[in-house]
């Protein structure tokens, strides 16, 4: 999909996110975990834990991380778990935000896929309490909220993660890069992140509800980064005769540092 006409356009207060059915969403992609998600997230996890590991060779955690418009997937949680006191899950569909509450107190079983994938790494196999117990104690309370609403909200946290969101909420470009830019400058200088975008997305179904996307592709995703990211690598998670979302053509990952000097 290109840019079309205004009538096509669909902005992110256009769409009706309450009906985002999160039971069919996570039937289509995390029931089952995918070759791209056991990639996405141990290329996640590999660079946390090198980030961390540096910073904390002897253990530690910095106080806060965000996952941005978390949706019905706690894999980005899941991958903070050794490196931050608290987690934020920030989304703006209610019935996401009751999908996350409901996994506080025990998260459903397949999630534990993800986990063991986490934990080829020494600090996630050895964290020292259950993941159960960790992502409780981490998730105090789903929070509801915009990603657009970061960019004024006086709040910074140290890590990030936000998948699939900026360009999968609109079919605007300035949309798209403002998600971008607020999301980066959510995260105090230095932070490490990982965000993932659908390449070239004409736009998907959850259900019967279909939702609106941006085409972007590598280069509108360093545009949108610009000078807000630092020590970047970009990752293509190409698998055309097998993709298992709709309408798109690739996923990208990049996993990178907020930039040290403020923008
Ligand atoms: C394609 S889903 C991605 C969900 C999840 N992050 C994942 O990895 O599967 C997009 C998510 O963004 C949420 N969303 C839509 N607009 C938002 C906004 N303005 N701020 C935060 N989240 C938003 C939706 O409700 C939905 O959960």
């Amino acid at each position: 999909m290109t840019s079309g006409t205004a009538a096509d356009q669909k902005l992110n207060a256009d769409v009706p996110w309450d009906d985002f059915d999160p039971g069919e969403y996570i039937s289509h992609n995390y029931l089952t975990m995918q070759a791209v998600d056991q990639e996405i997230v141990s290329r996640m996890r590999d660079h946390f834990s090198s980030h961390f590991g540096d910073h904390f060779p002897d253990g530690g955690r910095v106080p806060s991380g965000i996952d941005v418009g978390a949706g019905p997937n706690l894999y980005p949680a899941l991958a903070m778990l050794p490196w931050c006191d608290r987690i934020t899950l920030l989304e703006r569909s209610a019935r996401n935000l009751k999908y996350l509450r409901s996994q506080r107190a025990d998260y459903a079983p397949h999630w534990d896929q993800f986990w063991d994938v986490l934990c080829q790494d020494e600090a996630y196999a050895k964290l020292d309490v259950a993941p159960r117990v960790r992502f409780k104690e981490a998730v105090r309370r789903p929070e509801s909220g915009s990603l657009f609403d970061l960019g004024t909200d006086p709040r910074r946290w140290d890590l990030g993660t936000m998948f699939f969101v900026a360009e999968s909420i609109t079919t605007s470009l300035a949309e798209f890069r403002r998600g971008v830019g607020c999301f980066m400058n959510a995260l105090n200088p230095g932070a490490p992140f990982a965000a993932a975008f659908m390449e070239h997305s004409v736009g998907y179904r959850v259900g019967d509800v279909e939702f609106p996307a941006r085409d972007i592709d590598d280069t509108e995703v360093e545009t949108a980064l610009g000078d807000l990211a630092q020590d970047m690598k970009m990752y293509h998670l190409d698998n055309p005769g097998d993709l298992v979302r709709d309408g798109y053509t690739g996923m990208i990952l990049v996993c990178g540092r907020r930039s040290d000097s403020p923008v």
